[in-house]
């Protein structure tokens, strides 16, 4: 697993960059809005507006770590309408902080509310770079399974209540799961929750693709955040990631909290400019919009995609989960029949099919390290209890 873990380290940036990436060239392996579905002019009149109609010097200074009081303001005016809430009320600007995007807002909650050593539970399989984000800053991971309807909550209760372990967090990605395309079941999403009261850890939601739902079959966002939870959401999928701005929701202590980061506060929020830039976005109407193509298009797409699977590898060689939004297929092949290319270890560690020009995820690279479960830990746990797969 170690091996696996650095092998993948270096070739993340391959997969990760858009922009370094060799032309031509699919990726599949993340989820990002493809050239075309990057709203370039309203973002450009977006910045222009901001730029030559706000002559508050102000824009250009150091900003509240939080962000400013009106994008917060229209941030949680647009969440709450997209059926977003605290505590079942309205999402205020109180339980919000802008961050630079999940990435960087996931290390500053799990510097803030967890110490070097600490175990975060983590969904196997996740998203490919979550483990290695907790292991730099010495936490230690624990795995748990997901199935059809998330993370399998009642594997996490049978641990929890066999082990003097405390976990300091847990790691989730309610919505449209990367990679498995699944939905936390609200059931399943309730007891969590009891279960973070009881045991007294954090739920980091890990949440970039709920505004992303294009199927009926599935009920809108309706993620309960309450003060053991902090939900993480960024403009990264909905607008385009080289903006690098997302938010958080939490309860007003964990805000004020978020507050005290040292780096944070050094360096204050994202720049003025691009908050006002995107609150225009968000006010003009010109998000909305952006969210209705957006959803419609991804969803014509997987289609596309669910139907190239069945004609290239037929039903008896691959399946291909129909997905209910944001920008994840997940897709099984039975193992003796996929075309040699395929298997190759070259390929499965750099994710990249050079013949079909096409980069995707083997899921084998989206589980995380789990020192306990490989008998590393010494923490006397049960081996195997959390693994189910
Ligand atoms: C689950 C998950 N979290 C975080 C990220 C990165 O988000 P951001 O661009 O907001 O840092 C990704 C990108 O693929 C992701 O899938």
């Amino acid at each position: 697993m170690r091996r696996l873990l650095s092998s993948m380290a270096s070739s993340s940036r391959i997969v990760f960059s858009q922009t370094e990436r060799a032309p031509g060239v699919i990726n599949f392996a993340i989820g990002t809005p493809g050239p075309d579905l990057i709203p370039k002019k309203a973002i450009d009149a977006a910045f222009t507006s901001a730029i030559s109609e706000n002559q508050d010097p102000l824009m250009y200074q150091y900003a509240l770590s939080e962000g400013t009081s009106p994008f917060r303001k229209s941030l949680a005016k647009f969440l709450t309408e997209q059926n977003f809430s605290y505590e079942g009320g309205a999402v205020q600007e109180e339980n919000l902080s802008a961050t630079f995007g999940n990435s960087l807002g996931l290390v500053t909650v799990s510097k803030l509310f967890a110490k070097p050593g600490d175990i975060v539970v983590v969904e196997d399989p996740t998203y490919f770079l979550a483990g290695k984000m907790f292991q730099d800053q010495g936490l230690r991971c624990v795995r748990v399974g997901v199935d059809e309807h998330g993370l399998k909550v009642d594997d996490l209760e049978g641990w929890l209540s066999s082990t003097t372990v405390r976990p300091s967090l847990l790691y989730s990605i309610p919505r449209h799961h990367n990679p498995t395309s699944r939905c936390l079941s609200q059931d399943r999403g309730d007891k969590l929750i009891a279960l973070a009261e009881k045991y007294g850890f954090k739920i980091v939601f890990d949440d970039p693709y709920s505004l992303l739902t294009y199927s009926q079959n599935v009920a809108p966002p309706q993620t309960r955040i309450t003060e053991h939870v902090i939900s993480l959401g960024s403009f990264s999928k909905i607008l385009t990631p080289g903006l690098r701005l997302g938010w958080m929701i939490g309860g007003p202590k964990t805000i004020e909290k978020i507050g005290t980061d040292g780096a944070l506060n050094s360096g204050g929020g994202p720049a003025g400019v691009l908050t006002e830039a995107v609150r225009r976005l968000i006010d003009n109407g010109s998000l909305n919009l952006h969210l209705e193509m957006l959803r419609k298009e991804l969803g014509e797409r997987h289609k596309v995609l669910e139907q190239a699977f069945e004609e290239e590898f037929g039903p008896g060689v691959a399946s291909c989960r129909p997905a209910l939004g944001g920008y994840f297929t997940y897709a099984s092949f039975k193992e003796a029949s996929v075309t040699p290319g395929f298997t190759t270890a070259g390929l499965r560690q750099h994710c990249v099919d050079t013949n079909a020009g096409v980069l995707f995820m083997p899921v084998a690279n989206c589980a995380v390290a789990d020192p306990i479960a490989e008998g590393e830990g010494g923490f006397g746990l049960v081996p195997g209890l959390v693994r189910a797969r």
